[in-house]
């Protein structure tokens, strides 16, 4: 992290998890022990139907709710989709985009590109997800791979927006297994998404975006990886579902940085 330049971000992706009377328990619970004073940005990005619940119960916080996708049309014959309209005026302030696991079920670089420039029409900012698999490692070519997947997504993206972007470093390979990358593999992948942000917007850019890891991190984890100067906080799934372990990674955030 490093907060002189920019912001930290621990975010929550609770994925096809709990319904709506199961938000309200979990942020009555996670409010009563959330971290008070000097805290890093908190975001929890939910399943469309738990929205309007989240979004009512963190009011009076500075928990942002966020969406797990939206679709990139501004409205129209798409049954079932929900557009970034939707989302800001029921009170999101982010949108995941392009996460491995709707990459798997066929979402293409030009569609994550198309969503993240509707998301940023519409203010909402996008945390956008890359990452290797685990042959696409192997094989050597993960920093080629991001590159690509981060040029993609931040196609056609003017310099007056770019800052309402977060980018998230999620090797496939270390999601939802249990098996996170080291801080250094973390630190080395995000060092390079840095790069090339610089190399397309200018080193001052580049300094003030903020890029998140993903894949597995935890409460016990979490400290050394957010002690990396280029990994600016945590995307979450699994962790962020029981708010004592989410407060825990909220504080690993609040330790000094570089
Ligand atoms: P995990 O998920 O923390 O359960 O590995 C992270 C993510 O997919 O965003």
């Amino acid at each position: 992290m490093n907060r002189k330049y920019r912001k930290t971000i621990i975010a929550g992706n609770w994925k096809m998890n709990k319904t709506p009377s199961e938000t309200k328990e979990f942020m009555a619970e996670f409010k009563s022990i959330m971290p008070k004073g000097r805290w890093c940005d908190v975001a929890l990005c939910v399943p469309a139907v738990c929205i309007p619940t989240a979004v009512r119960a963190m009011r009076e916080t500075r928990v942002g709710i966020g969406a797990e996708n939206c679709n990139a049309n501004a409205s129209g014959a798409y049954t079932g989709e929900i557009a970034a309209n939707m989302l800001v005026d029921a009170g999101c302030k982010y949108v995941i985009i392009g996460h491995s696991e709707r990459r798997a079920m066929g979402e293409t670089d030009a569609e994550v590109n198309a969503k993240v420039l509707s998301a940023l029409k519409n203010e909402l900012s996008p945390i956008v997800c890359v990452g290797e698999s685990l042959e696409q490692r192997e094989l050597g070519i993960t920093e080629d791979w991001i590159s690509m997947q981060v040029k993609c997504a931040l196609s056609g993206v003017p310099e007056e927006k770019i800052r309402k972007i977060v980018v998230a470093y999620e090797p496939i390979w270390a999601i939802g297994t249990g098996k996170t990358a080291t801080p250094e593999q973390a630190e080395e992948v995000c060092e390079h998404i840095r790069t090339v942000i610089r190399k397309l917007y200018g080193a001052k850019i580049a300094r003030a975006i903020s890029i998140l890891y993903g894949g597995s991190m935890n409460e016990k984890n979490a400290f050394e990886l957010l002690a990396q100067p280029d990994i600016d906080g945590g995307l979450i799934g699994g962790a962020s579902l029981v708010p004592e372990k989410f407060v825990k990674i909220i504080e690993a955030a609040n330790q000094p940085t570089v």
